[in-house]
Parts: structure tokens; C-alpha cells; sequence
């Protein structure tokens, strides 16, 4: 390159525009041009190299293109600059404007403290007139470079003091349900809400790497680093994308890989047999052990950074050890034991009850399940399986208390599981941002308040935890998530993956900043102050409306969408609420129900066990009480039931009328799409409302004590 040329866009790897395909228009999640506005009107120079550094220049030089700003890459003349991007290892050059930028980096490092960059930290600066951001690893850079769009002009700010970045969990991954092949009952995608797989169609790779890219520059922006491609119910064509369809897999690894992604795989523990061949797939065989060993290193080969294996055994009809007569750390071991070699995971999941219990039988208690089977199992697996454990003990309700497997496997890593995708919280036909509750589960302290958190056992040790996962929610929509404002949710788990202190709010202003971008908005007062008053509380709205005090799962079965009250009440999964028509909840004390309480360290335990010290929302998911019992909140059961309801209607009535204020302001679209589906909100909150309360209203025979309408 001659002394006086800056980098040009043409010179770049991804030539082509990612959002430009043959398929519909596919609108802007949270980066639109616009959100680069601040960066590309800049003169940026990036120093260092690899794979990532070359994203980097790409997405400066893209913005640079767009709003007239230059970008260079290590050059060894001088260059005024505004941003220098520079790694700490790359070779010096004589370029001042790197020297400069390296050594106030260093000095600004010293000053803010507090250990290294890591491999993906970094740190944000001023130098008189120039932000610096250094990293130690191109990881770093590129998430840099994403908090620089993030904090738009701010990052310019003279004043801005030295900031260091670094994310408290090592992994952050989303595992798609996608199927390869269209399920039956599932679907393409089981539990999606977004129209088809981004990765899958009809039995093959849906063959849109541009959109799958654009996916990763998401992704990264929000700090998620790792993808799990394939549903965790593994079915025939499903489990060939360990073998026969590895090129599938290994295609959207190269496509993700510029974003720091990692990819994994679910895998059938029945692979040996479905696919190698072998009369068994038992884990302690040698001839199953050689089999699996063998297995991933050609994945290895194929795909140098491959993650590893996410597993769903003996759950749910899933084949596993117990076949074979051995423990879940007897399988998770011996797949363990075939990636450790290789730098590989398992994520062994903990989702493991019953799911043939009768209704009858009050003794059997799925929120029990997971504990029971995995705490004894403490200490037996291998460093590199990763238990994976849903957030609470039964299946992401709208309120559950936190898993009590979280604290009792010290001597295990730990992934705590989250739902992204709205399975039961509104399907993303509902608003119901999430955030908030997730900031509950990952703040509360399982040993009590002066304990550690739930964040701090999935950052684990020194980062040797098992980090944070969450179901996707993202399919081949063309807003990305069907509800577009369900976007913020795919967004804040990765922001909260990367920091859980973070107040939840201030997540949702940088998705609003970043998606509806002040320069490009009629009104970004108003958007951003609108969008807040129907999101920040919009998880809360959403519980009131629904199944209350924590009892859970009030949903019609099969989809799990709307109300069906006793849907679940007299069938196999282990799922009841119990009410007659003196009372209603599950009484899972030790004193005289199902001992869970116990599973709780000392603290939880006792404050949990009686109805006295309960916290409200989780009333009946610990005890059966009279509809007359009397809440913290001073209102009785049955009368809290009546009041949320009737209030978390009101609310969404009011989320509508807001909505409408936007009109004009935003992408029509978009605007439409809302619209619709606050229509369908209002349309079922309202439904929920009354067979709730008629429900309950017909169960106790007391009366509403404000006279409001009950059927
Ligand atoms: C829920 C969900 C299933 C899913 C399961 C799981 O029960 O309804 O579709 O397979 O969770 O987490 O494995």
C-alpha cells in the first residue's frame, strides 16, 4: 500500500454486503448503517493482525465508506487519527500516532488496575484529542470496537475517564432448537417463534450465509461468543451432522468464526449405535469409547475450533447412560474424555425428571428432579463437562425460585440455562422483556444475602465456570425474532452473559440506542421514552396476567400458549397447581410435603419452608394455602389474584395506546408488526384474565371485593 493510502472497503474480505440477498428484505436488527454513524464519520487506525483484526478494519471501513470517515491499517507512516484500534503485542511501528496511543493506552491501563485484558478485554482511553482502545487478544479488539458503536459520541468525549471491559462469564452461548429436517409435532424449529431455522430448511443447510453472518455480527455485538447449531432432541437426520452433514456444520463455523463464535453440536448419546454401527452405545465399552474418540477428531479436522458436544440424556425420551445401568457421569465422562484432547466441552444438561409421573402421586415432585439426580453425582465429572442447569427447578416459568442444583455441585462447573426464546412468556406475540427477571435469577444468592451470587458460580473460579446459555430465539423472520421488539431480550442476555451487574435497564437503552439510532429517528426522545414505559416492566405485566404467585405452567398443553388452567393438572408431567375449593399451590416443604425446601442451602431453606417468611411470588410454588391466607403485600390470595389480573390487562391496554404514539416515527413495518401483535396481547392478556379469575372465582365461592366482572 503507498505511504498516503488509507484502507478501502474493496480491499476487505466480505466485499459483498451481508444484508444483501435474494431473499425479502431482511430489517435491521440492532446495527443499522445508522448506529455507525458516530464511528465512520472518524479517522481510525487499526494496528495488528489476524482474522479478527481484519473484522475490525472490515466494519470501520464499512462505516468509514457510509459517512466519509478514513480508516488505516498499521501503517508505518504518521497519520492524524481520531480512534486507534492497536493490539499490545503487534510489532511497534514507527507511526507516532501508534506509539502515542499504545503508551497512554499503558498508562491509562496501570491507572484503572485490576489484572490483565484477558482474551477478551480490553480497554477504552483518551489521549489529548484520540480514543484508544487496546486489547491483548483481536477478541478484545473486535468487542472494542463494538462498545465504540455502543457509546456513540460519548466514546469521543474528552472527559471520558480510562474504562477497562472484561466479561465476568467465559462462555455466553445460545443453543438453537432447530431441527435439519422438519419435525412433526415440533416443527422446524421446536419452540421457535420466528418463522423457519436461519441455518435449516426442509432437511438441508438453508443456504443463506450471508444472513447467518449478519447473525455472528449480532451475536458478537452483544458479546455472545459460542452457538450451539441443532436442537437438544436429537432425531435421525439431526444426528448425522456429527458425520455425513460435519460440512454443514464446519460451513457455519467458517461464516461465524470472523464474529468469535464458536460453534457446538448436539449430539445423540445413541450415536454409536444410530451411527457407527455398534450393538451398543454403553459408556464404559472401549469399542463406544474408541468410537466417539475417533468421531471427534474428525470433527477437529474439519473444524479446528470446534466447541463441543451439548447433551440431552435420559430426558424427555432421549436416550442415555440409565439404558446401560450407568450414571450421567459415566456418559458425560466419556464424551469428556474423546474432546479434552481436542480442547472441547460437554454441556451435559440436568433437565433429567420423571415425565411418566401419575397425577395420582403427590410423593413424585419434578421440581426434585434435577437435584436428585445430579448433586450426588458432585465431584465425579471430568474439568471439561459442564453441567448445564435450567435457571429454576422445573421448566422457565414466568417465576420459579432459582434451581437449588446451583448450589450444590461446588466441585462441578455449572452453566446456568436461560429461555430466550418466549416458550412461556408470550411466545414473542407478547411483549415480555426479560431482562429484569434474568438480572433476578443472576444476582440471587443462593447461600443467602451475603453469599455468592448465581453469576458467580457460572463465572466459576478464576473463569472456570461453565458460563451462561440460553435458548435462541431468532429464526429466518424478517425482523429476526417475530415480535421485533423480542429482539432486546436475544440482545440482553448477551450484554448480561458479558456483565450480570449490569442493571437491566441501561441494557435496554443501548438496544434502543442502537436500533432506533437518534440520527435516523423523527423523535429519539420520545421513541426511547415510550419503549421503555411498555418494556422495563413488561415481564411483571406479563405475570400478572398469567398463572400466579409462582404456581406455573396454567397453559394450554402442547404449545404452551394461553390459558388452559387445569391443561396440565391430570397429566404425566409432573406439572400441577393443585386447587380445590378451599386452596391452591404445591406444597413442597419439608414439614409436611415434598421436602424440597431441603434441597436448599440453610438460608433458602428455612425462609422458604414456611408461608410466614415466603417471599409473595413464589407463594405457591412452595406451599398450598387458603384462598383467605393473607400476603406480605396485605391483600389476600384470592383478592391479589383478582387485582393482577385485572391490572395486568390495564397495563397492556396501555402498552397499545403508547405504541400508537409512535406511528410515523419508526420504520412502518416495524411499527405495523408491533402493532399486530399488541392486538394479539390484548386479545389473550384479556383471555387469561377471565378464565383465571372464573376459574378461581367458581373454585373458592369468594367474591371479587371490588364487584368487577368475573363470568
Ligand atoms: C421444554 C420444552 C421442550 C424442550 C425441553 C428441553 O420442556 O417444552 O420442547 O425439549 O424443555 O429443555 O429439553
Amino acid at each position: 500500500m503507498n505511504a498516503d493510502e488509507s484502507v478501502h472497503l474493496e480491499q476487505l474480505m466480505f466485499v459483498d454486503d451481508p444484508m444483501e440477498t435474494n431473499e425479502p428484505r431482511v430489517h435491521a436488527a440492532w446495527l443499522p448503517p445508522e448506529a455507525f454513524r458516530s464511528l465512520g464519520a472518524r479517522r481510525v487506525l487499526v494496528h495488528g493482525d489476524g482474522l479478527l483484526v481484519d473484522t475490525v478494519l472490515y466494519e470501520v471501513s464499512r462505516a468509514c465508506a457510509r459517512y466519509g470517515g478514513r480508516v488505516w491499517h498499521s501503517p508505518s507512516w504518521d497519520v492524524d487519527v481520531d480512534l486507534v484500534f492497536a493490539l499490545r503485542g503487534a510489532d511497534e511501528l514507527p507511526s507516532s500516532a501508534v506509539r502515542a496511543a499504545r503508551s497512554a493506552g499503558e498508562l491509562a491501563l496501570a491507572e484503572v488496575g485490576d489484572g490483565p485484558l484477558g482474551d477478551e478485554g480490553f480497554l477504552l482511553a483518551r489521549d489529548g484529542d484520540v480514543t484508544v482502545v487496546l486489547a491483548d487478544a483481536p477478541a478484545g479488539l473486535l468487542y472494542g470496537l463494538f462498545h465504540v458503536v455502543r457509546l456513540c459520541a460519548a466514546a469521543f468525549d474528552p472527559e471520558r475517564p480510562p474504562e477497562r471491559h472484561r466479561p465476568a462469564l467465559r462462555r455466553r452461548m445460545l443453543d438453537h432448537w432447530d431441527n435439519v429436517a422438519v419435525h412433526p409435532v415440533m416443527g422446524q424449529v421446536e419452540r421457535g417463534y420466528a418463522g423457519g431455522s436461519i441455518f435449516w430448511r426442509d432437511g438441508r443447510p438453508r443456504g443463506d450465509l450471508a444472513r447467518i453472518r449478519e447473525y455472528g455480527r449480532l451475536l458478537a455485538a452483544s458479546g455472545v461468543n459460542a452457538i450451539s447449531v441443532n436442537n437438544v432432541n436429537v432425531a435421525r437426520t439431526e444426528a448425522l451432522l456429527l458425520t455425513d452433514r460435519l460440512g454443514d456444520v464446519a460451513e457455519i463455523a467458517d461464516v461465524l468464526r470472523p464474529y468469535h463464535i464458536r460453534v457446538h453440536l448436539s449430539v445423540t448419546f445413541a450415536a454409536p449405535v444410530v451411527l457407527g454401527g455398534l450393538s451398543t452405545a454403553d459408556p464404559l465399552d472401549e469399542g463406544v469409547r474408541a468410537w466417539w474418540a475417533a468421531t471427534t477428531r474428525t470433527v477437529y479436522d474439519r473444524i479446528p475450533d470446534f466447541g463441543g458436544y451439548v447433551v440431552k440424556a435420559d430426558s424427555e425420551g432421549q436416550p442415555g447412560p440409565f439404558t446401560y445401568g450407568r450414571d450421567h457421569a459415566d456418559g458425560a465422562n466419556m464424551l469428556a474424555e474423546a474432546l479434552a484432547p481436542l480442547g472441547g466441552v460437554v454441556h451435559w444438561r440436568a433437565f433429567v425428571y420423571n415425565h411418566h409421573q401419575d397425577w395420582r402421586d403427590r410423593s413424585t415432585d419434578r421440581a426434585r428432579a434435577a437435584y436428585d439426580h445430579f448433586a450426588p453425582l458432585d465431584g465425579r465429572f471430568r474439568t471439561n463437562v459442564v453441567v448445564q442447569v435450567k435457571f429454576g427447578p422445573v421448566d422457565f416459568q414466568t417465576r420459579e425460585p432459582v434451581s437449588p442444583v446451583i448450589a450444590a455441585m461446588p466441585a462441578t462447573r455449572i452453566a446456568v440455562e436461560l429461555q430466550v426464546t418466549q416458550e412461556y412468556t408470550g411466545q414473542q406475540r407478547h411483549v415480555c422483556h426479560l431482562g429484569p427477571w434474568w438480572s433476578e435469577v443472576l444476582r440471587f444468592a443462593p447461600w443467602g444475602p451475603d453469599g455468592r451470587a448465581v453469576a458467580d458460580v457460572a463465572a466459576g473460579e478464576s473463569g472456570a465456570g461453565g458460563g451462561l446459555v440460553a435458548v435462541a430465539n431468532v429464526g429466518d423472520d424478517l425482523f429476526w425474532t417475530g415480535h421485533p421488539l423480542a429482539q432486546a431480550n436475544l440482545y440482553a442476555f448477551g450484554r448480561l452473559a458479558w456483565d450480570p451487574r449490569r442493571d437491566p435497564t441501561a441494557v435496554l437503552d443501548e438496544w434502543i440506542t442502537l436500533t432506533f439510532p437518534p440520527s435516523a429517528t423523527a423523535d429519539p426522545d420520545l421513541v426511547r421514552r415510550t419503549l421503555h414505559e411498555i418494556m422495563d416492566d413488561s415481564w411483571r405485566t406479563y405475570e400478572r396476567y398469567t398463572a400466579p404467585l409462582g404456581v406455573g405452567f396454567m397453559v394450554n398443553p402442547g404449545d404452551h400458549y394461553g390459558p388452559g388452567v387445569d391443561g396440565y393438572e391430570y397429566t404425566r408431567w409432573g406439572t400441577y397447581h393443585f386447587a380445590d375449593r378451599d386452596g391452591v399451590g404445591v406444597d413442597r416443604t419439608r414439614a409436611s410435603g415434598t421436602g424440597f425446601t431441603g434441597q436448599y442451602p440453610p438460608y433458602w431453606a428455612q425462609v422458604y419452608e414456611s408461608p410466614e417468611t415466603c417471599p409473595d411470588e413464589l407463594l405457591l410454588f412452595f406451599h398450598h394455602v387458603p384462598y383467605g391466607h393473607v400476603l406480605h403485600s396485605g391483600s389476600t390470595v384470592i383478592q391479589h389474584i383478582y387485582d393482577t389480573h385485572f391490572a395486568g390487562v390495564e397495563e397492556v391496554v396501555a402498552m397499545r395506546r403508547r405504541w400508537r404514539t409512535l406511528n410515523g416515527m419508526i420504520d412502518p413495518a416495524v411499527y405495523e408488526r408491533v402493532a399486530e401483535r399488541l392486538d394479539e396481547q390484548v386479545r389473550c392478556a384479556t383471555e387469561w384474565r377471565d378464565q383465571i379469575n372464573t376459574y378461581f372465582h367458581r373454585k373458592s365461592g369468594v367474591p371479587d371485593e371490588r364487584g368487577r366482572d368475573i363470568y
